[in-house]
C-alpha cells in the first residue's frame, strides 16, 4: 500500500476538496493528504481539512489580486517539496501560478474547471454556457501549464443543461459531477504511482 501524496490548493468553499477527502476515506481513493493550502486567511477549505484532521496551511498572498507575489510562490514550492506532495490538486484555487510552481512540479499540478473547456475558460464558466444556449456542458479535470483554463485535457464529465435551469441550479448539477470525475482522476494517479 502506497497512498499517493496530495497536496490540495483552495481559495473557497472547499466542496471538491471534502469530495476527495470522503472519497480517501471510504477507501475508493488511495492517497493522502499531506497538506491544504489556502490564500484566504479564513476560507472554508481550512475548516474542512481540519474537519478531515488534514494538514493545513495559510499562505500569505502578497500584494497582487491574480497571482501570487514571486516570494509567496517560492514559499508554496517550498511547503509542498516538505510535505513531499507527489500531484498538486487546485480546487478552486483563485490565483494563477506561474513558473515557478510549474517548474517544480512539471505534469503533476492538475485543475478542475465547470465547463467542458476549450470551451468557457474563465469566471462562472456556467453563466458562459447558459449565455450561449448551450444544450450540454458539463466539468474537466486537465493539467495545469502557463495560460488559464488551458492544459491538456485529462477527463471530462457531461452535464445537460435544463429548460428551466438557473445559474444557481446549473452550477449546483456541475459540482456534483465534479466531486465524481475529480477523485476518480485522482485514482488514476493514484494508481500509476502505486505502480511506480
Ligand atoms: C469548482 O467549481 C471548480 O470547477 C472551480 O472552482 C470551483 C471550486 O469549488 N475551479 P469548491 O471550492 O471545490 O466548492
Amino acid at each position: 500500500m502506497k497512498p499517493i501524496p496530495l497536496g490540495i490548493l483552495g481559495s473557497g468553499k472547499g466542496s471538491n476538496c471534502r469530495a476527495i477527502l470522503e472519497s480517501i476515506r471510504s477507501g475508493s481513493l488511495m492517497a493522502e493528504v499531506r497538506i491544504v493550502i489556502s490564500d484566504v486567511f479564513d476560507a472554508p477549505i481550512l475548516d474542512i481539512a481540519r474537519e478531515f484532521s488534514a494538514p493545513n496551511a495559510y499562505l500569505p498572498p502578497g500584494r497582487f489580486h491574480t497571482r501570487l507575489e514571486p516570494q509567496a510562490e517560492a514559499e508554496l514550492v517550498r511547503m509542498l517539496r516538505e510535505a513531499g506532495v507527489e500531484l498538486v490538486v487546485l480546487a478552486g484555487f483563485m490565483r494563477v501560478l506561474k513558473s515557478l510552481m510549474l517548474e517544480a512540479f512539471p505534469r503533476r499540478i492538475v485543475n478542475i474547471h465547470p465547463s467542458l473547456l476549450p470551451k468557457f475558460p474563465g469566471l462562472e464558466a456556467w453563466k458562459q454556457a447558459l449565455a450561449a444556449r448551450e444544450e450540454v456542458t458539463g466539468c474537466t479535470v486537465h493539467y495545469l501549464d502557463e495560460q488559464i483554463d488551458h492544459g491538456e485535457i485529462i477527463a471530462q464529465r457531461e452535464v445537460p443543461i435544463l429548460p428551466n435551469d438557473t445559474p444557481e441550479t446549473l452550477h449546483a448539477r456541475i459540482q456534483i459531477a465534479e466531486h465524481e470525475l475529480y477523485p476518480a482522476v485522482i485514482a488514476e494517479f493514484a494508481r500509476k504511482y502505486q505502480e511506480s
